[in-house]
């Protein structure tokens, strides 16, 4: 494990403070303190009924649950709303027509070129959803079976996502940024049988080939009998006769027939979301029907506090939770116009994000502390020339945001006016878990705020003993939410392993933090050897095997440093094997196999050739030594004498210098 806790410390010491805005708290869900207060005291009192009656109010259901939670935390299993049926997308769309928002835009999408954009209704998403359902039927998915989705952000790709739901299916949705390889990866765990993917991705000008990776994939991915293939980019691809079909021919002579919500399970599975751990290939997390739609519907509500009247935004992508759970599924259930961009912040220029806010007159928005920072860099005039006016509340997500960027976000693009919401959460918890809440709390930047209501999270030392006030420690959680995760696909044993062995009777969520004396998080980063590059989480572990997948490597440690905009980035410290020689083309060979091997995301910034690794003398890589001269902290390397040979580090040091 990365950090045992005596590195756990913050040094972060933050005094600013924010009051609620007055204005629209009228009319807000949560209008003020008071009403906050008063929902964290009735989920404290009594968890169970509170859920219930959220669940109820929230969604519908086709008939009533048998018992409100399950929760064992031996064997770990949790079960929530069990015996309770319901549709997800039948939540998300059929219900919303029903009630009279069939004409109510559901989603608005805003392709990369400027002139693409298609809006639908509420009628029009639910009449797309069910034609590619029939496909998905037709096709042999049926209830249970699983199907992979690797496409870029366009509209098939939440239509694929809720059809799935529809019919009971458990859509896997892989970024559209990763690799044939970790495509093929996690086909073959999940056992997917329908792959659905795009001739190409369009991204900040170019098209970049996809469904070439998508038939590299499907050289080992037995399990797969169809292709479905959008059509984004035109490009001239090869179709597999027999296995591969186009979308828009599939959808193509659709006989208007209905295709009707399958009356699933609150506890049967929506969706698997593969996620890097610290060790090991990633995880596949599991998501089930009634309790994480129950979640995120609430925490929709709750923290962006929507209304009839908004336009919402979210600009992560849905290839991972964050677009799951905050451009889909709460939203939708909801009944909310949920906006989807298909580009990038910085294409063509540095506006872009501005121009669709005033192009839509987008109300909230929430986006990446690193995508604030790369703006913060290109100057504040991009946000002065576009109308923002529209602007009424602001998210951040994925990292901590340090406070000058939080200043930045709240002056330039809220005006000084605005609320910066800082959320933190994470694929495993499925929603929002600590954050403030935009007209009843005191915003401190910098600090997540405080657990949602329902929510008991604490700081624990390494013996699960609560620290108490400003002493950093492990951030767990103690009792069952809605939207926690069921399981590691396929691989129950690492599920408690991973979360619910180190302190028994809580979720352990790999994260350090530090509790303020009002009860604030200030959340410090991971524990274990996961790297958080642009709000993406990666594994060392898996960055390291690719590495030494190349032959010329002997061996490989890859650690984060810090990074100004991308908050961490990767240093791999590689040892060739002798036949090789160390030079710049060697370490172009090696960022690019990476690349190939992962994706874009896992590319190493730097890569120092060593000729030898600081090693405990039981062979135990020494990682606190590397992170430590990755970010040039050469001055304390705390206790060395379990090293092999304390002379690496000089080495390595010199090594490092010399890259500059
Ligand atoms: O380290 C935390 C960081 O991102 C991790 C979760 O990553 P992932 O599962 O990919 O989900 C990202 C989007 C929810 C966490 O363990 N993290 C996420 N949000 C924050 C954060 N760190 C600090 N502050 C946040 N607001």
């Amino acid at each position: 494990m990365g950090g045992s806790d005596e590195h756990i410390e913050s040094m972060m010491h933050e005094r600013r403070h924010f009051p609620p805005p007055r204005h629209g708290s009228e009319r807000a869900h949560i209008p003020g303190p008071e009403a906050y207060d008063d929902l964290r005291d009735q989920a404290a009192r009594d968890p169970e009924g509170f859920w219930a009656e959220r669940a109820k109010a929230l969604l519908d259901w086709d008939s009533e649950w048998d018992t409100v939670l399950e929760a064992d935390w031996e064997t770990p299993e949790f079960k929530w709303f069990a015996g309770g049926k319901l549709n997800a997308c039948a939540n998300c769309l059929d219900r919303h027509v029903a009630s009279g928002r069939g004409e109510k835009t559901a989603l608005i999408w805003q392709g990369e070129p400027e002139d693409d954009v298609r809006q639908f209704t509420y009628a029009e998403l639910r009449d797309e959803v069910v034609k590619f359902a029939k496909v998905l039927k037709k096709w042999g998915v049926g209830k249970g079976d699983r199907v992979a989705v690797y496409l870029p952000m366009i509209p098939e790709l939440p239509i694929a996502m809720l059809a799935c739901a529809r019919i009971g299916a458990v859509h896997s949705v892989v970024f559209a940024g990763f690799s044939a390889h970790s495509l093929q990866n996690r086909i073959q765990d999940c056992e997917a049988k329908v792959l659905i993917t795009a001739d190409a991705v369009i991204r900040a000008g170019k098209q970049i080939p996809l469904k070439t990776n998508g038939d590299e994939a499907l050289e080992a991915c037995p399990s797969v009998e169809h292709c479905i293939v959008v059509n984004r980019a035109g490009l001239d691809v090869a179709m597999h006769e027999g296995r591969d079909v186009w979308w828009h021919d599939a959808v193509a002579g659709d006989d208007g027939t209905d295709c009707p919500p399958e009356s699933m399970d609150a506890e049967d599975l929506l969706f698997i979301l593969y996620t890097s751990g610290s060790t090991g290939k990633p995880k596949g997390v599991v998501h089930t029907t009634g309790g994480y739609l129950t979640y995120t519907a609430q925490t929709t509500q709750w923290v962006f506090d929507i209304q009839e009247d908004d336009v919402y935004w979210c600009t992560a992508d849905i290839g991972w939770i964050t677009g799951h759970s905050y451009i889909l599924y709460g939203p939708l259930a909801l009944g909310a116009t949920t906006v989807m961009f298909e580009g990038v912040p910085s294409y063509p220029q540095p506006d872009r994000f501005w121009q669709v806010v005033e192009k839509f007159k987008v109300t909230i928005f929430y986006t990446a502390p690193t995508v604030i920072r790369a703006l913060m860099r290109e100057g504040p005039q991009w946000t002065e020339t576009r109308d923002l006016s529209s602007l009424r509340l602001l998210g951040s997500v994925g990292e901590p945001i340090n406070p000058e960027a939080w200043m930045w976000y709240h002056d330039h693009v809220g005006k000084g006016e605005l609320p910066v919401l800082d959320t933190w959460w994470q694929t495993e918890t499925g929603g929002i878990m600590i954050s403030a809440v935009p007209y009843a709390t005191t915003l401190k930047p910098g600090s997540a705020s405080q657990p949602l209501p329902g929510i008991e999270a604490d700081i624990v030392d390494r013996d699960g003993e609560p620290v108490g006030p400003n002493r950093g420690g492990h951030l767990v959680v103690k009792t069952p939410w809605p939207g926690m995760l069921r399981n590691v696909y396929g691989d129950p044993a690492r599920y408690k392993s991973t979360y619910f062995e180190r302190f028994p009777g809580m979720y352990e969520s790999g994260d350090s933090a530090r509790m303020d004396e009002e009860g604030y998080f200030w959340i410090m980063g991971r524990l274990d050897d996961v790297i958080n590059v642009s709000g993406h989480r990666l594994g060392t572990a898996e960055i390291e095997s690719a590495l030494v997948a190349h032959e010329a490597v002997a061996e490989a440690a890859v650690v984060g440093m810090p990074h100004e905009v991308k908050g961490q980035a990767i240093y791999a410290y590689v040892t060739l094997k002798s036949t090789f020689q160390e030079n710049d083309e060697l370490r172009k060979v090696l960022r690019q196999h990476v690349r190939t091997e992962i994706g874009a995301i896992a590319t190493p910034e730097i890569i120092q050739f060593a000729p030898g690794l600081p090693k405990t003398r039981s062979g135990k890589i020494m990682r606190r030594i590397l992170r430590k001269i990755a970010a040039d902290e050469t001055n304390a390397f705390g206790d060395t004498s379990t090293l092999a040979d304390p002379t690496v580090i000089a080495d390595l040091i010199d090594g490092k210098n010399l890259l500059g």
